[in-house]
């Protein structure tokens, strides 16, 4: 479960202050899937840190299963699992088992446990071919599933995914759908970015809208599609923007 509280995220830039995040509230519960809408500079990578214990909420708080992000990040980092777009945190002189076993040591995996998990990445995301070879050489797609199995490689009940298949082909977008349908299988919580419209639509059960880092909606999507007697989700995006978060954000 994840619930953020009336979140609040300033930057200093210089001598102007940007304000990422406005109160933004919502609860994420066990087993939802969640997707993450708003346009460039809305505030959804910024959330997606502040979630993930890498920035401090300026006000407001976020609870990780029960779990203070600011007071107890190391809980919160055991149970979650982050991955943002065009940063895969690799190491480009390691292979891709070695930039794997890496992250299992981080989060304390025994070298069974490690050994055990890569197969299983491995095999879900077809890297077994490579996994001996240097990431440096890799192409884009095939960063990325590392970096995916990275994100996954401790098991994390929370995962959070920053624009995931940004860049990605359509071989590689569908291996993340069919990933992301297995995780719902075993009861993972997730929240994801995008701006694919269909992929949102296809994968998630819960939309939350972000505009000028204000929380314009948050709610089921079958019931928005019903309240807005439409099924067209870019059409809903759209006139949400036009029309404000008044008497709309639940
Ligand atoms: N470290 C920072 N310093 C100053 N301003 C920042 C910083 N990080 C984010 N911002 C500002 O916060 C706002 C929200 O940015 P954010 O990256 O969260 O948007 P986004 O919704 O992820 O956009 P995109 O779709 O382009 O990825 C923007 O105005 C951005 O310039
Ligand atoms: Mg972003």
């Amino acid at each position: 479960m994840i619930e953020i509280h009336e979140v609040t995220k300033q930057f200093k830039d210089k001598k102007v202050y940007v304000t990422a995040l406005k109160h933004v509230s919502f609860t994420v519960k066990k087993g939802q899937i969640v997707g993450l809408l708003g346009e460039n500079g809305a505030g959804k990578t910024t959330l997606l840190r502040t979630v993930a214990t890498l920035l401090t909420p300026t006000e407001g708080k976020v609870k990780v299963d029960g779990f203070d992000t600011v007071k107890q990040p190391d809980e919160v980092k055991r149970r979650t699992g982050v991955l943002f777009g065009g940063e895969t945190g690799l190491y480009d002189r390691l292979t891709a088992r070695e930039n794997l076993e890496y992250f299992a040591a981080l989060y304390g995996l025994s070298k069974h446990e490690t050994k055990v998990r890569i197969d299983e990445l491995a095999k879900m995301f077809g890297m077994g071919d490579y996994l001996h070879r240097k990431v440096g050489g890799f192409s884009k797609g095939m960063r990325q599933k590392v970096a995916i199995a990275r994100t996954l490689i401790h098991d994390p009940e929370i995962i959070l995914f920053d624009e995931p298949t940004t860049g990605l082909d359509i071989t590689s977008s569908n291996v993340f759908r069919q990933l992301v349908h297995q995780l719902r299988h075993e009861g993972k919580t997730i929240i994801f970015s995008s701006h694919i419209m269909e992929e949102v639509s296809m994968l998630c059960d819960t939309v939350a809208m972000m505009h000028k880092g204000e929380l314009v909606f948050h709610g089921d999507i079958k019931e928005l599609y019903k309240a807005e007697e439409s099924e067209d989700l870019n059409y809903i995006f759209m006139s949400k923007l036009v029309r404000g978060n008044n008497g709309y954000a639940s």
